[in-house]
């Protein structure tokens, strides 16, 4: 796609947890995908403000009406709130790359929407109304074909896209991606945060912990398999400050994802033609926040070796790469491909 002056095109990863934007004139950035309103008139005056989106609604979550909208993967069915939720995301990533909102005047924007499979299954409608008063055309595309394609890993390639509410699978063969070639789990961050509280509520019943607290020990200590070290954190008990050895916990938490995400795997694997399977098995490429977990890729590798083996890789920047992805399929995709939203 040419670009003038009239046209900006963006790549945008709508996540449950994260929602980054890239964009043509080289702005990137990543929200929490958190959304809040004020609950009554004496937070009204604290906030001063109609809306907070992000970190800032996170922070403020006690005075607000919190949303997530895409928790699971999905836009709640029937929940008004969930869909100005994301729109309000969307508004907020578009007005942060610097684009005034949606008018007559301004740049036409042409967005790539990457969202978790289920929601692309499911909840397109919902999305399109969602965008309409953001984008002028858009493309809503899965996650992990997303990211597939910012890599350039089109031909023999497994993407497994593993964020907060989904783990997403895609096999690339060189051609768009059918409905056979993807699947998605529930088995992600979110459920290993839940999984953690759980066992923390059993074996600690006296600590004082919250989900929030969770996903930060989580995303500063998760590891599968040895753990390099052990996890202990500080946490109140009756108020006063105590530590405790969570180091079991966070494994077994962390390793609750992995018979259900290698089991997919080896049965994608399975279906690819055989002469063609080795080439998939040595590259998997792993993507999403949850690919960071210490010592996932030699778990996936070991889930191989029974195959022949094989080669699993953490995408270099987890972040950014759905939304980089859209941008270049943004700037890739012709007139056709696109579906154009009213004003
Ligand atoms: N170092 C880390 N170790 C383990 N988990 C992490 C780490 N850093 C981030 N995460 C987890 O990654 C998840 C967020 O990843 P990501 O941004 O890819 O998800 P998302 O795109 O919002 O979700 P989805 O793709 O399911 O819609 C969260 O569950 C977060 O706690
Ligand atoms: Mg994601």
């Amino acid at each position: 796609m040419e670009e003038t002056n009239e046209t900006f095109c963006v790549g945008i990863d709508l996540g449950t947890s994260r929602s980054s934007i890239s964009a043509s004139n080289g702005e990137r950035h990543v929200i929490d995908s958190y959304v809040g309103w004020p609950v009554d008139m004496v937070a009204r005056k604290v906030i001063k403000k109609t809306v907070l989106v992000g970190r800032e609604a996170l922070d403020n979550r006690l005075m607000l009406d919190l949303r997530r909208p895409l928790e699971r993967g999905l836009i709640k069915e029937g929940a008004k709130k969930d869909e100005d939720a994301v729109q309000e995301i969307l508004r907020h990533l578009i007005s942060l790359i610097g684009l005034k909102q949606k008018s007559k005047n301004r740049a036409k924007l042409r967005a790539v929407v990457g969202v978790p499979a289920e929601a692309f299954r499911n909840s397109k409608q919902r999305l399109r109304s969602a965008l309409e008063g953001v984008a002028d055309s858009v493309m809503l595309v899965s996650e992990p074909f997303a990211v597939a394609y910012g890599l350039e890993a089109l031909l023999h390639a497994l993407i497994i896209d593993i964020g907060a509410g989904t783990a997403d699978f895609c096999v690339m063969q060189g051609r768009y991606p059918t409905e056979e070639d993807q699947r998605t789990l529930p088995n992600a961050g979110d459920s290993i945060d839940e999984q953690l509280l759980k066992l923390m509520r059993e074996h600690h019943p006296e600590a004082q912990t919250s989900i929030h607290m969770i996903r930060e020990w989580k995303e500063k200590w998760s590891f599968v398999g040895e753990p390099k070290k052990p996890v202990v954190v500080t946490v109140p008990v009756k108020g006063k400050a105590t530590d405790f050895d969570i180091t079991k916990e966070m494994g077994e938490a962390c390793e609750s994802i992995l018979p259900p995400v290698c089991e997919t795997m080896l049965d994608l694997l399975a279906r690819v033609e055989p002469e063609y399977q080795e080439n998939v098995r040595n590259n998997i490429i792993l993507a999403g926040g949850t690919s960071l977990i210490t010592g996932l890729s030699d778990a996936v590798q070991k889930a191989l070796a029974d195959l022949g083996g094989g080669r699993a890789t953490v995408v270099k920047d987890p972040v950014f790469a759905g939304s980089d992805g859209g941008l270049a399929l943004a700037r890739d995709a012709s007139s056709s491909d696109w579906e154009k939203l009213s004003l």
